[in-house]
């Protein structure tokens, strides 16, 4: 009867892809509940690596349904493109198999206009962001004058939400932004290709969802992004604009909180952050650099060069309070082989105070020193180990440090990107 959510704990790219395809084999349902095309959840199956931007990560494991939920943000090109990249590898992806709900916004060609022009003007003050129109299609959202997937097969409507928003959008993009309008009869024309695909997969996610519980079935819900770039508990201004933590799991989907019955934290054995922000353990050192070039740290959307740096139990913490975290997954823990002393962030230091939760004050945060412990390193290599007793004492050690200062247990470890290079202690389901 338990239903898992799997959230990141720290910036994103934590490895949730890897770790929602591993646990689907013990789902029946995986769904998605925020976020759009800015996630790049990257599975590595046989020896094949496959990155979902969209699609929930267990669409590679057959039978199992997946679900696109209220809360997401969707790119309709995006998805066909996904839909039919996986098509072209032999994997069916039909109405039987997937589900987008009609209450899901829809990204239009003028979001990803204000996205890029917007960032263009911050300068050097810019967010980072993916490019992808998610802020902007989510402002919308919120304005109550956005386009929703269910309004994609009404086409009087459509043209009617279409025309009035381009006029505004084009305001906006030319005088304040310089930059180009769009034309509203070429992206109506496109949106009405795009509905005509998805159709048949537009349905009530909640229904969907409600119906699957009632037959005792067990549902997987994938987070995305990460804890500190939620829009509230992040460090905002430098996050995304959902809310990326489990309590939207129920919001993003039309579950009850009640039907979410374990949460599972995943977090990198380091830290890493893609696009601009604080980040208190960072190092731009040769450390930096091995962690960067060992864990290909570059970004599975944007092909971004992620910064790279110590482990910061301090987010770690708040990301246990946030979420009421049941376990831990760590991955990657393969990466920090090599590396003689291993460093993990327990505390920041403001002046002479010291602090145990990462302050809501970003210029706060800017002057916060990382207080350290230090861990001795292993030199085995790991990617072979299939249970805890296979791991050299010190990695052992390292991962007891982690329960210990997070007072989390940890149900998974990952060593390795395949979908077998895992430890499974205990698994949540
Ligand atoms: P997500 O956004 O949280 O799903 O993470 P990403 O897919 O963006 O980034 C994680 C990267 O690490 C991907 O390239 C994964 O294939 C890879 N990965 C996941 N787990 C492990 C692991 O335990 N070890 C190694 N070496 N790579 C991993
Ligand atoms: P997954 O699900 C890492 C970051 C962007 C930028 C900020 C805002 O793969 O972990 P946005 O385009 O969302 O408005 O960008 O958020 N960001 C991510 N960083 N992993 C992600 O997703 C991210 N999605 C957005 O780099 O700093
Ligand atoms: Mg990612």
């Amino acid at each position: 009867m338990s239903n898992t959510v799997v959230v990141g704990t720290q910036w994103g790219d934590e490895g949730k892809g890897k770790i929602v395809d591993l646990l689907t084999a013990r789902a029946d349902v995986v769904v998605r509940f925020q976020g759009g095309n800015n996630a790049g959840h990257t599975l590595v199956v046989d020896g094949k690596q496959f990155i979902c931007h969209i699609i929930p990560s267990g669409i590679l494991n057959e039978n199992k349904r997946c679900m696109i939920g209220n809360g997401l943000v969707v790119d309709p090109e995006v998805l066909i493109e996904e839909i039919n990249g996986l098509a072209a590898l032999g994997i069916d992806v039909g109405p039987d198999r997937l589900v987008l709900s009609d209450r899901a916004h829809i990204i239009m060609p003028y979001h990803r206009a204000i996205d890029l022009a917007r960032e263009k003007a911050k300068g050097k003050g810019k967010i980072g962001t993916t490019g992808r129109g998610i802020g902007p299609c989510y402002e919308d959202k919120v304005n109550r004058t956005g386009v929703r997937a269910g309004d994609l097969v009404d086409h009087e409507l459509l043209e009617e939400k279409i025309r009035t928003n381009v006029r505004e959008k084009n305001f906006y993009l030319t005088k304040l932004l310089n930059a180009e309008p769009v034309e509203w009869r070429s992206v109506l024309q496109n949106y009405l290709v795009f509905a005509e695909r998805l159709y048949p997969f537009i349905k009530d996610v909640s229904i969907e969802l409600d119906r699957e519980i009632s037959s005792g079935k067990k549902i997987l819900f994938e987070g995305a992004q990460g804890t500190h770039l939620d829009i509230d508990h992040g460090t905002y201004p430098f996050v995304t604009s959902s809310n990326t933590i489990a309590g939207n799991a129920s919001a993003g989907t039309g579950v009850g909180p009640g039907q979410l019955h374990h949460i599972v934290g995943i977090v990198k054995a380091y830290t890493t952050r893609v696009g601009a922000g604080p980040f208190v353990t960072e190092l731009t050192d040769d450390t930096g650099d091995y962690i960067q070039e060992k864990g290909m740290e570059f970004g599975a959307t944007t092909g971004r060069r992620r910064r790279c740096g110590w482990l910061d139990l301090v987010i770690v913490k708040d990301s246990k309070r946030i979420n009421g975290l049941n376990s831990l997954a760590i991955t990657k823990l393969d990466v920090l082989t090599g590396l003689e002393t291993l460093k993990i962030c327990v505390g920041y230091e403001i002046g002479k105070e010291r602090i145990e939760y990462r302050p809501a004050n970003l210029k706060q945060m800017m002057t916060c020193r990382p207080v350290y412990e230090e861990f001795d390193g292993w030199n085995q290599d790991i990617s072979g180990a299939r249970n805890i007793d296979q791991l050299p004492v010190e990695a052992r050690r390292y991962i007891e440090a982690i329960e210990d200062i997070t007072n989390t247990p940890v149900s998974i470890i990952s060593v390795g990107p395949g979908r077998e290079e895992t430890i499974v202690v205990k698994s949540p389901f």
